[in-house]
Parts: structure tokens; sequence; C-alpha cells
């Protein structure tokens, strides 16, 4: 039978700073009902010192790898999906390995936004099926916290900060990734994006430069969430000859519980076969979907032989799904 590339640990590690919808009502102008109500969200972590990026992943790669029952130096290879690093270079992915002395593995990160943890598997799929006995992490690690303008109500009540880490390594007991479809619209950059940096460059400085804050055209990037996703999760259920009603549990980017009940309701699925969790953590971007899986995989939401969508959207437009039997 054919190698495939399979989850074998999962690991998560929260800010222990929870901000509530009723605090956010004293810093900018907005109400828990408000934020209740179009967002589903009621909380949301944020980091303090010492809960920087680098640090979120590698507190989550440390219980994915407990549950893998695998050492740092058994790792080849450290993938780290985020757009928020403490720093532009070196990787997160490098200050992950230092932080767990991965030395035997080669690191870096990947963006693509939102949809980055989803992006990381696939790559690290790719590798699985080359050579089945790598052992790859991937981590999807965000402190969005520091990229927010927190006078903007339209952004500042809707993320959190986080990370979710898996191991994945080959399988040949038929379990493992079944099919993923990746994709990109670059032409909708504009509708959802973080400007970088003040240029030392002035030549290069953009016009419009009014601070690296997220900025985010809302409903249009409602819409082209719930049409993308149910676009990508209906293109590999395609390929695997499944329906939706053969698969067990669907994790999704945690952006809207608006966004996730639509997709159901596209999907013709009930809301219960939804992991939901942005309740408490927001929108986590990149580690969004690894800490509903690894919540969904400790809460023994997955059995054996189950199978898993995977679904996720953000900026680029990026956007994609997979699924795996467990
Ligand atoms: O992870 C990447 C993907 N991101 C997403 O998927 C986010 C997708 N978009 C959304 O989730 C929703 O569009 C939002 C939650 C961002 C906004 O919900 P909405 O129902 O689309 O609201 P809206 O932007 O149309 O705003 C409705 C009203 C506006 O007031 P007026 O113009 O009707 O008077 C806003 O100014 O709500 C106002 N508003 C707020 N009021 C209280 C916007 N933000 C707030 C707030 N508190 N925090």
């Amino acid at each position: 039978m054919t190698s495939r590339a399979t989850i074998i640990g999962t690991g998560s590690c929260l800010p222990r700073r929870i901000l509530s919808n009723q605090e956010l009502e004293t810093i900018v102008e907005t109400t828990d009902e408000w934020i209740t109500t179009r967002t589903g969200i009621k909380n949301r972590r944020i980091s303090r010192s010492g809960e920087e990026t680098s640090k979120l992943a590698a507190g989550a790669a440390r219980q994915a790898l407990e549950m893998a029952g695998l050492v740092a130096t058994d790792l080849d290879q450290i993938i780290v999906a985020t757009v928020t690093s403490e720093m532009t270079m070196p990787s997160c992915a490098c200050l992950v390995q230092k932080e767990l002395g991965a030395t035997r593995a080669f690191a870096y990160d990947v963006n693509a936004a939102c949809s980055g943890f989803v992006y990381g598997l696939d790559l690290a799929e790719k590798y699985i099926r080359a050579e089945p006995d790598l052992k790859i992490l991937v981590i999807g690690a965000e402190t969005m916290s520091t990229r927010l303008n927190w006078q903007d109500r339209n952004t500042c009540v809707l993320f959190g900060d986080g990370a979710g880490a898996c191991i994945m390594t080959g399988n040949n007991s038929g379990r493992g990734m079944l099919a993923s479809q990746l994709y990109s619209d670059g032409r909708l950059f504009d509708l959802l994006k973080i400007n970088c940096a003040v240029s030392m460059n002035p030549d290069l400085s953009l016009a419009d430069h009014d601070g690296s804050y997220i900025k985010m055209a809302g409903r249009d990037v409602f819409k082209y969430a719930v049409r993308s996703m149910e676009k990508a999760a209906s293109m590999v259920l395609d390929k695997t000859n499944l329906t939706i009603s053969d698969i067990k549990l669907i994790i999704p980017h945690q952006a809207n519980i608006r966004i996730l009940k639509s997709l159901a309701d596209h999907l013709g699925t009930p809301l219960e076969k939804v992991y939901i969790n942005l309740d408490k953590y927001g929108n986590t971007s990149a580690a969004s979907v690894p800490i509903a899986l690894d919540e969904a995989n400790r809460e023994g939401c997955l059995q054996e032989n189950d199978l898993l969508l995977l679904c996720c959207f953000g900026g680029g437009f990026t956007w994609g799904a997979m699924i795996f039997r467990w």
C-alpha cells in the first residue's frame, strides 16, 4: 500500500492573558452584543513578554513532539506558517529550531496568511511522499495583537494570538492525507493586508502608508471566504470520490461564526460537524486550524479512520482544503 503523510502528534499553546468583549468595550466604541452577534467571538488571548510568536510556536511543538513520542533531534524539517513573527529575518522557524534544539532539521517560514498552516501541511506531504520516513513539524503561530490598530473597531475586536502544531510522517496503513487543493488570487491582495514597517528607502515607501496594521474590507472578505472554502471543499471531495456525509469532522479557519454557518449550509451539512472554538480565541490567522485540530484531537472527536476535512481562507487571497483519513 502507498505511504501517506499522517499526523502523529498535535499541540497548541495560548497566551495566558484573556481579553474579553466586555474589556474591549473600554478600549474602543463597541459592545459585547455587537461582537457576539456579528462574529461569535467572546474572548481572545493576547501575548505578553515571553509569549512572542516563536515562543508560542515552540510551546505548541513541544506538546506535539510529546504526543508523537519523539524528541526534537528526530525532526527533519520545521515549517512555520506566520505573518507576525517577531523578526523579519531570521525566519520564525529558525527561532523555533533553536528553542527546541532540533539540530538535524532545516527550517523555514511559509506566508499564506490565515491559510498558511494548510499550505504547510501540503508542502510537508510532498516531502513525505518522496521520503516517507521524514518527521516534519508544521506549525501555525501568530501574535496578531502586534499588528492591530487598537483604535480600529472594524479589526481589533476580531483577532487573537496563539499557536498550534502537528508532526507528520509516512504511514502505509491507508491513513493520512487523501487529497489537497490550494488556491491563490493575488488580484485581491488589497482587500486584506498588512503593510510592511516604514521603508528605509524613501523611494520605496508606500504612498498610502499609515502604519503596519491589518486592514480589511470585511464584507468582501466574508463573501469570498464562504464561496472559496465551499469550492475547495467540493474539489477535494470530488478528488476522493467522497461526499460530505462521509466526513466525520470539518475544521475550517476560525474567522466568524456566520461564515461557518454559511459554509455548513452551502456544503449541506449540519453545523454540529463543524468544529468551532472561535468564541474562545477569535481569529488567530494561521494558528486557527492547528489550534482547533489539537483541541478536537485531545477531546477525542477523531477516531482512527475517521475522515477529516480541513478548509482555510486568508489574505492574498489564499484558500484551500484537504482530507485526511485519521
Ligand atoms: O481571517 C481572514 C478572513 N477574515 C474574515 O473572514 C473576516 C470576514 N468578515 C467578517 O467577519 C465581517 O464582515 C465583520 C465581522 C468584519 C464585520 O461584520 P459585518 O456584518 O460585515 O459588518 P459591517 O462591516 O457591514 O458593519 C456594520 C456596522 C457598521 O456601522 P454602519 O456603517 O452600519 O453604521 C460598522 O461601522 O457595524 C459597525 N461596526 C461595529 N460596531 C460595533 C463595525 N465594527 C464594529 C464593532 N462594534 N466592533
